[in-house]
This record gives C-alpha cells, sequence and structure tokens, in this order.
C-alpha cells in the first residue's frame, strides 16, 4: 500500500489507516484483526481511551485490549504507528485541562503497555479549556517524550488554529473529522481547505458512515452510482465509498473500523479503484451536496 507522511511529521503510514473504537473479543481475534490490517499495510492504528465505552467493560477497554495484543507480540509495536486520544470524559463530557490531559496520556501509555504514543489527538474540544493551557499540556507532554506528535479531533478551523498559534513551531500533524459520502461537511466547512494551507494529514472517521454505506442504508441515487461505479471497478461498494475518500488531494486517510477480517482486506483494495473528476463529482452530487 502507498504511504504519506503525517503532516510535517517524520511518521509515515499507509494511506489507509485501521480504527479500534470497535475493537472487542478475546486477544487472539483482536490480535489477528490488528494483524490483517498491518500486513495490508494499514500502519496506522487509531486508538482512544473513551473507546470500549460503548460496552459494559467502560472506559479504557479498547485500549487494554490493544494493549493485551501489543504484549502477546512484542514485534507488533514496531509495525505501527500508534495513536490514541484523550480528553473525553463521560459525564462531564470533555475536559482538556492541563491536569486531565497529563494523567489521561498516562493512562494511556499504562494500558497499552508502550513508552512512547506516535500520535496524540485531543479527541473533542473542551470549550472551557484554552488553547494556551492545551498547547502548553501537549508540549509537556511531547517534551517528556511521551508523545511523538500532536493532533486534533472534532475542531473546527478556527479551534485547530488558535491551538496551532499557541503551538509555536510545533506543527499539529493531523486533524480527525468526520468524513464520508453521508457527511460532507469537512470538504466545505475549511477543515480540509485549512488542512491543505498548513500541511495537516487529515483522518476520516467512520469513511463508511459507520457501516450504512455499505449496507445500502443511504440516498438511493447515491447507492446506485455507487454500484455502478463497484461494477465498472470489479470493486465493492465500501471500496469505492473509500475511494472517494482517497481521492482528495487533501490526502485524506480514511480510518476504518470493521471487524471482519475480509472486509479489512476488502477496504485495502479501494487504493486501487480509479475515480474519475467526473465520477467523484457525479458521487458527490448524488450524496445530496451542491457544488460550488
Ligand atoms: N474521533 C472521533 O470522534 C471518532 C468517532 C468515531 C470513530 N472514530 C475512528 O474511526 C474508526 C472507524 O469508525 P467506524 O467503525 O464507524 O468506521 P466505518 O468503517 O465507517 O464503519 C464500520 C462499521 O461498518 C460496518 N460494515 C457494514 N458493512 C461493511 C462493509 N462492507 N465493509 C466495512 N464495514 C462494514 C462494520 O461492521 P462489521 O464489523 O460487521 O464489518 C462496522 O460496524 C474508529 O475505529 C475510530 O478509530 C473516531
Amino acid at each position: 500500500m502507498q504511504t504519506r507522511r503525517l503532516g510535517r511529521s517524520d511518521l509515515e503510514v499507509g494511506r489507509i489507516a485501521y480504527g479500534c473504537w470497535r475493537l472487542a473479543g478475546g486477544v487472539d481475534e483482536a490480535r489477528a484483526k490488528v494483524e490483517t490490517a498491518l500486513d495490508l499495510g494499514m500502519t496506522l492504528i487509531d486508538t482512544a481511551d473513551i473507546y470500549g465505552d460503548r460496552r459494559p467493560v467502560g472506559h479504557g477497554a479498547a485500549e487494554e485490549l490493544l494493549g493485551r495484543v501489543l504484549a502477546a507480540d512484542r514485534g507488533l509495536r514496531d509495525r505501527m504507528v500508534l495513536a490514541t486520544k484523550g480528553g473525553i470524559v463521560r459525564g462531564v463530557p470533555y475536559d482538556s485541562s492541563p491536569g486531565y490531559l497529563r494523567d489521561a496520556c498516562e493512562a494511556s501509555l499504562r494500558r497499552l503497555g508502550v513508552d512512547v504514543i506516535d500520535l496524540y489527538q485531543v479527541h473533542r474540544p473542551d470549550l472551557l479549556a484554552h488553547p494556551a493551557d492545551v498547547a502548553a499540556t501537549l508540549l509537556e507532554l511531547r517534551d517528556a517524550g511521551k508523545v511523538r506528535e500532536l493532533g486534533v479531533s472534532n475542531y473546527s478551523p478556527a479551534r485547530h488554529a488558535a491551538l496551532q498559534r499557541h503551538l509555536g513551531d510545533v506543527a499539529l500533524a493531523t486533524t480527525q473529522p468526520e468524513l464520508s459520502l453521508l457527511h460532507l461537511d469537512p470538504i466545505d466547512d475549511g477543515t480540509l481547505d485549512g488542512a491543505m494551507a498548513d500541511d495537516v494529514t487529515p483522518l476520516a472517521w467512520s469513511p463508511l458512515a459507520g457501516g450504512r454505506i455499505a449496507t445500502g442504508d443511504a440516498p438511493p441515487e447515491l447507492v446506485t452510482r455507487l454500484d455502478e461505479l463497484a461494477e465498472r471497478e470489479g470493486a465493492s461498494r465500501a471500496a469505492v465509498a473509500l475511494a472517494w475518500v482517497l481521492a482528495h488531494p487533501a490526502g485524506v486517510i480514511p480510518i476504518v473500523g470493521t471487524q471482519r477480517l475480509d472486509r479489512i482486506a476488502d477496504a485495502a483494495t479501494a487504493t486501487s479503484v480509479h475515480l474519475s473528476r467526473t465520477d467523484w463529482y457525479a458521487l458527490t452530487a448524488a450524496a445530496g451536496r451542491d457544488l460550488p
């Protein structure tokens, strides 16, 4: 799989990433998913301290499971760029205060069983945290060698710019918005434009809209277009939808979240799907977006 650099950093990752929001099951099962992704070149593995939250096991469960996978095969850590996030707290709901972020990062390191997190992302903006304080905490974590690179998720372009201003020379490497054919806002709200202006790599979460695009729970015209292109390309509907994300000039990295090994493999085929300019605009229009 082709690779690309995360922002201006030295971290190089495959064009498609694997996400651990839904990661569940036993260690062997989870390890098979992570290994399958890595074998296919999906070298960015994205998780968060809050993942696992939707299951009875609670906060930290997905990181703990990934930590057990990494402990089961020590070689895996070196094959991946490990990304996690902090800043969501159930019932609060957001906390990016210095004390909280420091502790959250330490807890992630402990659960994952690693010395350093390659990409540490603020999961959601905390409206009560001044960007100067968030920046100071992130820089402290970086200076202490606990995290290598910094990113944000669900940040508006203005919030991204405010945080970047206080980070000075240390450039945010990534921004992680929700982006798919059923969630087109980042294309028009300045998120992808800002990323291109500043050499920040966008990571698209839920690139299949949590599966709705693959299962056809989408506008009928969009499903028809996707299926026509899938037939022409000899690919799946999901692969065409991921190819649409890949085609944007911002160099977006879709983070896929399937728990099925065959579907992880299918996602990787998206890099071979060729969408022309006409195809891309036709899909965007079929998704209901008025073109500028
Ligand atoms: N930053 C944030 O706030 C945020 C929020 C959400 C997610 N994320 C990140 O984004 C990652 C991906 O999110 P996601 O899991 O919602 O992504 P997704 O790839 O859009 O959706 C995956 C879901 O679609 C289902 N699906 C149905 N048919 C499929 C097919 N043909 N191919 C693939 N999947 C199919 C999967 O079920 P099966 O497992 O049965 O295949 C799975 O439940 C997460 O793991 C996380 O890293 C970040």
